[in-house]
C-alpha cells in the first residue's frame, strides 16, 4: 500500500482544483458529503455510457453484465466491512431510509412501556424514526447526555438500561463534536441485556475501514455520499435472521416471491427491501468506492486529517470570545465552534467569499444544539484530501469576519 501522499491523493479528486470567487476552493464541509475520485466518476459515466441495463429481470447480455456489478459491489462492500454474508447487506437510499426500515420493522415487536435509549449527539435521522413510534406505540425514549469534553456519559448510558429496554440507537462518530463513541463496550454491554443495537456509521467510515466482524451490532448504516461515493445510495447491515422477520418497508417489483390476485409473498432479505428498479449505477461506484479507500493508508490518513483540525482548533482556541464544542482525545477531524460576536451564518456566509466551504446551523442534531445552549455552529469538517492550505484559506476568512463583525 503506497505511503500516505496527500498532494497525489488530491489529484484525484477534480473538483479540489476548481477556484470559487477567484480563490482556490477549500472544501471543509466533508461531515455534510464528501467529494468524489475520478476512480468513482469514471465507474459511474462507464455504466451508463457501456453498460446500463436493468438487472436480475433480463436474459440478455447488458442485464446480466449489469446485475453482476450490482451484486459484486454488494460483495466487495459486504468483504470490507467483514460482514458474513450478502444476505445481511441491504442496497438503501441512505442511513435515514435504513433507520426508517428499522425502526418500522421493529414498531411490530415493540410494547406500550418499552424503552429505546438514544444519545444526546444523534443526528436528526436516528431519533425522528423513533419518535414517529414513541408516539404510535407509546413506548419511552431516553436520550443520554455526554461530559464537559464531549465524551458520551457511558455510566449513565448504562444505568438508564431497564428490564423495558428493548432497542440502544447510537451514532459510531458525532457529526457534530467529531466523538467517537465506544461501540465495541456498548455493543457488549447491550447484547448482555438482550438489547438489540442500531448504530449510525454514517460519520465513521470516511476516516477509515470499520471492521463489524470484531463488534458485531444487531444494525449498523451508513451513506454513499459520505464515503466518496454518489448520492442516492446507502447501506444496511443487519442479520439475515432478523430482517427476514421484518414486514417489507416497501413493496412492489423484485422484492415478490409470488404475487396472485388472492395475495403476495415476499423474497429474502435482501431483496425483501430492495423493491423496484434499485440505484444501480450507484450501488457499483460505491462498490468502486470502497475499492478506491481500501488502496489509502488510512494511519497515515488518520494522522494528517488530526494535525489539520488540531492546528485549526488550537489557534481558534486563542480566539476571544470562541468556544469549540468536542475536546476528547481521539475525535475525528470534526471542528464545532460558536463565536458571541458573528452568527455562525454570518461566518459561513464570510468564509464563503474566500473560497472556503463549512457548514453552519443545527446541522440535524437540534437536541444536541439545546444541550449545548447554542441555536447553531459553524463546523470545518475534514478528509483526507484537506491540508494546510485549506487551513490558512480558513483563517484568512476568519480574520475577514472579525473585521468586519467583532
Ligand atoms: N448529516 C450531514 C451533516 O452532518 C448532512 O452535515
Amino acid at each position: 500500500m503506497p505511503k500516505f501522499d496527500v498532494k497525489k491523493l488530491r489529484d484525484d479528486f477534480p473538483i479540489l482544483s476548481r477556484e470559487i470567487a477567484g480563490k482556490r476552493l477549500a472544501y471543509l464541509d466533508n461531515g455534510a458529503t464528501s467529494q468524489k475520485p475520478r476512480e468513482v466518476i469514471d465507474r459511474l459515466s462507464r455504466f451508463y455510457l457501456e453498460e446500463n441495463a436493468n438487472i436480475h429481470r433480463g436474459v440478455h447480455y447488458l442485464s446480466r453484465e449489469a446485475t453482476d456489478a450490482y451484486d459484486g459491489a454488494r460483495e466487495s462492500i459486504k468483504n470490507a466491512l467483514g460482514v458474513p454474508s450478502t444476505h445481511e447487506l441491504v442496497f438503501v437510499r441512505g442511513a435515514t431510509e435504513a433507520f426508517n426500515l428499522v425502526a418500522h420493522g421493529l414498531a411490530d415487536n415493540l410494547e406500550r412501556g418499552d424503552e429505546i435509549i438514544l444519545t444526546i449527539f444523534e443526528h436528526h435521522a436516528n431519533i425522528v424514526p423513533w419518535q414517529v413510534i414513541e408516539s404510535e406505540k407509546g413506548i419511552k425514549l431516553h436520550f443520554i447526555g455526554m461530559t464537559e469534553e464531549g465524551a458520551l456519559d457511558l455510566e449513565a448510558w448504562k444505568a438508564a438500561f431497564s428490564e423495558r429496554t428493548r432497542v440502544a440507537a447510537f451514532t459510531h462518530v458525532s457529526n457534530v463534536l467529531g466523538t467517537v463513541n465506544p461501540i465495541a463496550e456498548m455493543i457488549r454491554f447491550a447484547k448482555e441485556h438482550e438489547v438489540i443495537t442500531v448504530v449510525d456509521g454514517a460519520q465513521a467510515l470516511p476516516h477509515g475501514p470499520v471492521n463489524l466482524s470484531e463488534a458485531t451490532p444487531d444494525f449498523y448504516a451508513f451513506s454513499g455520499h459520505k464515503v466518496y461515493a454518489p448520492d442516492g445510495i446507502g447501506v444496511l447491515i443487519g442479520e439475515r435472521n432478523r430482517l427476514d422477520r421484518f414486514p417489507p418497508y416497501q413493496t412492489g417489483g423484485d422484492m415478490i416471491e409470488q404475487v396472485k390476485v388472492e395475495g403476495s409473498t415476499y423474497r429474502e432479505t435482501p431483496a425483501r427491501f430492495e423493491a423496484g428498479t434499485p440505484a444501480i449505477a450507484e450501488a457499483i461506484a460505491l462498490g468502486e468506492a470502497f475499492r478506491y479507500m481500501a488502496e489509502i493508508d488510512w494511519e497515515g490518513a488518520r494522522a494528517h486529517e488530526r494535525s489539520l483540525a488540531d492546528h485549526l482548533s488550537g489557534e481558534l482556541a486563542n480566539w476571544k470570545g470562541t468556544r469549540i464544542f468536542g475536546r476528547t482525545e481521539d475525535k475525528t477531524a470534526i471542528v464545532s465552534f460558536y463565536t458571541d460576536w458573528a452568527h455562525p451564518h454570518d461566518v459561513g456566509t464570510l468564509l464563503d467569499t474566500e473560497g472556503v466551504a463549512i457548514r453552519v446551523g443545527h446541522h440535524c442534531a437540534q437536541p444536541l444544539m439545546d444541550h449545548l445552549g447554542v441555536p447553531a455552529t459553524a463546523r470545518a469538517s475534514f478528509a483526507f484530501y484537506n491540508d494546510e492550505s485549506d487551513v490558512e484559506a480558513f483563517f484568512r476568512g476568519m480574520d475577514k469576519v472579525r473585521r468586519f463583525l467583532a
